[in-house]
């Protein structure tokens, strides 16, 4: 049966493979972003949000939140790509999306790095963007990233508790280093060495249509039981790094 499914980043990268394998499949997309896309839309500009979901008739099968920006941005805009937008875009399209339908949203496996608690994130998931950038804690856009993605996390788990009534599911993935654009600019922000290192121990960077697919999978009805959830997808990395394991001294 045919989906229609919105796919924001669809431009470039990891949105615009998930776009291709979703039409592939017969599934109808409507790519969102701020060049060469269905609806072109700024995502820092609620107004620009809020009249992208408003433009939308008919019901939706499925969202998924892949645009973002990296460390390399400046911190007001990395929190309101990263994280309002999804929130804002998401409540906006709740009257569009008809019942088992599913969000996905793309976070990364940075979003460990954020040390907030559930109470803190909660209180600074109603700040705005302007006021996120300027908490003592974002010294870097570096920090400013990793926060997004665990606000992003977080907000995912309350927006799975605000959607069940309505049988939503809201999950997201969280990639490793995958080989697209904004790769250039995670080695500006987080460092090429460290980039090089992650890339020894796992064997290559993934590539956007392995995060694609994992997306697909969470839209679809064969992850019915899957609600509030995080996939991490980065080849193993974590799983390395914790059980102590080095390029020297492969798994
Ligand atoms: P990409 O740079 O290829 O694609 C990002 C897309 O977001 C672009 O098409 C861009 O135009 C769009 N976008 C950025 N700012 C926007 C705005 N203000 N309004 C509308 N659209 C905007 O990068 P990629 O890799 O496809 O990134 C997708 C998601 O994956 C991002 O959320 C990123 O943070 C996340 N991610 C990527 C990783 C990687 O290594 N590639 C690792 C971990 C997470």
């Amino acid at each position: 049966m045919s989906r229609r499914i919105l796919v924001t980043g669809s431009a470039s990268g990891i949105g615009a493979a998930l776009a291709e394998q979703l039409r592939a499949s017969g599934d109808q997309v409507i790519g969102l972003d701020r060049h060469d896309a269905d609806i072109v839309c700024n995502l820092t500009d609620p107004a620009q949000i809020d009249a992208a979901a408003a433009s939308i008739a008919g019901e939706l099968d499925g969202v998924a939140l892949v645009a973002g920006v990296p460390g390399t941005a400046d911190p007001e805009t990395i929190f309101a790509v990263n994280t309002i937008a999804p929130q804002r875009l998401a409540e906006g399209l709740a009257p569009q999306m008809r019942e088992g339908a599913a969000i996905v949203a793309v976070s990364s496996v940075t979003a460990g790095r954020c040390p907030l608690d559930v109470q803190a994130c909660d209180a600074w998931l109603a700040m705005t963007p302007k006021q996120l950038a300027n908490q003592s804690e974002i010294v870097d856009g570096k920090t400013a990233y990793e926060y997004s993605k665990g606000l992003l996390n977080r907000w995912v788990q309350t927006a799975a508790l605000r959607f069940h009534p309505r049988n939503i599911r809201v999950n997201s993935v969280s990639p490793g280093a995958i080989e697209t654009p904004i790769l250039r600019d995670f080695e500006v922000s987080i460092g090429e060495e460290h980039l090089a290192k992650a890339e020894q121990m796992t064997g290559r960077h993934g590539r956007p249509e392995e995060i694609a697919s994992v997306i697909r999978f969470l839209l679809g009805p064969d992850a019915g039981w899957i609600n509030g959830a995080d996939i991490k997808v980065d080849g193993g990395l974590h799983a390395l790094r914790a059980a102590g394991k080095t390029v020297e001294e492969p798994a």
